[in-house]
């Protein structure tokens, strides 16, 4: 809760004092993911759960699948209170922010249950927060995540060797660009709408993806192998607009924070549990060669990736320290 009330001070300094106008608001809410994804539910879930802490005086309008735009229109209109709230991926708040490019240190956690503990207990992860006002006017309030990171492959995998040259899909952010470019492979930079088509007319060879929508959005029909390297976290952060934030009494963000922080928690925990149940049903499919892998697949991709992330990312070291902890 520190964090909050710092971020809450730093946000108030950006815009102009504490002023906890106490009017009664119909919240808009963005988010990338589909209505059935466990984010878009969970942040309906929120607005519920606000509008009946606050009376019906505060509710929420969930925008699922990108309409109010991608993520970088989201936190523009962010910045200018056009938009109150989102559930937004730390891929694109890392593209503003690159310190938070720490979270996706490859090999930081050993598989979803750990990346939860993580992102519900690192200080180091928490003080990240703090940076989210200054630098882009918004209050972090905490973590949400999808699953961690395999690989889906549309040919055989039995070696880092059969991934050299191929077109990987990747989330468009650096920390995972340059981790492909180390290895090797061409990413592909691509929004997740994309991603079926392109895997289905060989545009990409293969994709980085969670478990959940390769199973969802039925990406394994396409694929020959999964690589199940659990290589990066997928850190989502529950973020309100500066503005938003400056215009609620004390006690309205409290209720915001605290209700925001549950259904966080609750994303957390749901996506551990379906990533884990997911595996044993990619293994069931017999046109599918599932490939268990550490980090030792990889060769040195990892010094070398952090000789060129640990200057702009200086959380590093401290994460790792936690993580080891786990
Ligand atoms: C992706 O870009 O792969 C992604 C984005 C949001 C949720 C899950 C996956």
């Amino acid at each position: 809760m520190k964090h909050l009330l710092q971020a809450a001070a730093a946000a108030a300094i950006a815009f102009g004092g504490l002023a906890g106008a106490v009017h009664a608001k119909e919240m808009k809410m963005g988010l990338i993911t589909p209505p059935p994804h466990i984010w878009t539910k969970e942040a309906q879930a929120f607005g519920d759960a606000l509008k009946a802490a606050t009376g019906g005086k505060h509710s929420v309008v969930v925008y699922p699948s990108r309409q109010l735009g991608n993520e970088a229109e989201v936190l523009q209109q962010m910045q200018s209170g056009a938009v109150d709230m989102a559930f937004m991926t730390v891929a694109e708040i890392s593209n503003r922010v690159p310190e938070f490019s720490a979270l996706f240190t490859p090999f930081l956690v050993k598989d979803n249950a750990q990346a939860v503990q993580l992102l519900k207990t690192s200080p180091t992860a928490k003080g990240l927060l703090d940076l989210l006002p200054a630098k882009v006017g918004v209050v972090g309030i905490g973590y949400g995540m999808a699953g961690v990171r395999q690989i889906v492959s549309a040919t055989p995998i039995a070696s880092i060797d059969d991934l050299k040259g191929r077109k990987i899909r990747v989330t468009p952010f650096p920390a995972t660009r340059d981790f492909n470019a180390i290895l090797g492979t061409a990413p592909t930079p691509m929004p997740l709408p994309d991603v079926y088509d392109a895997l289905a007319n060989g545009q990409v060879d293969a994709i980085e993806m969670d478990l959940e929508l390769t199973v969802k959005l039925k990406y394994w029909e396409l694929a020959k192998s999964v690589v199940i390297s659990n290589q990066m976290i997928f850190p989502m952060v529950g973020i309100v607009s500066a503005r938003t934030w400056r215009d609620l009494s004390a006690d309205e963000r409290t209720t915001v924070s605290t209700l925001m922080q549950q259904h966080l928690d609750v994303i957390l925990d749901k996506t551990e549990e379906i990533e884990r149940t997911f595996l044993p049903i990619l293994k069931e499919k017999s046109s599918l060669q599932v490939l268990e892998v550490d980090q030792a697949f990889f060769g040195t991709a990892l010094a070398e990736w952090e000789k060129i992330w640990l200057p702009q990312a200086p959380a590093i070291p401290a994460l790792r320290a936690e993580a080891a902890k786990l």
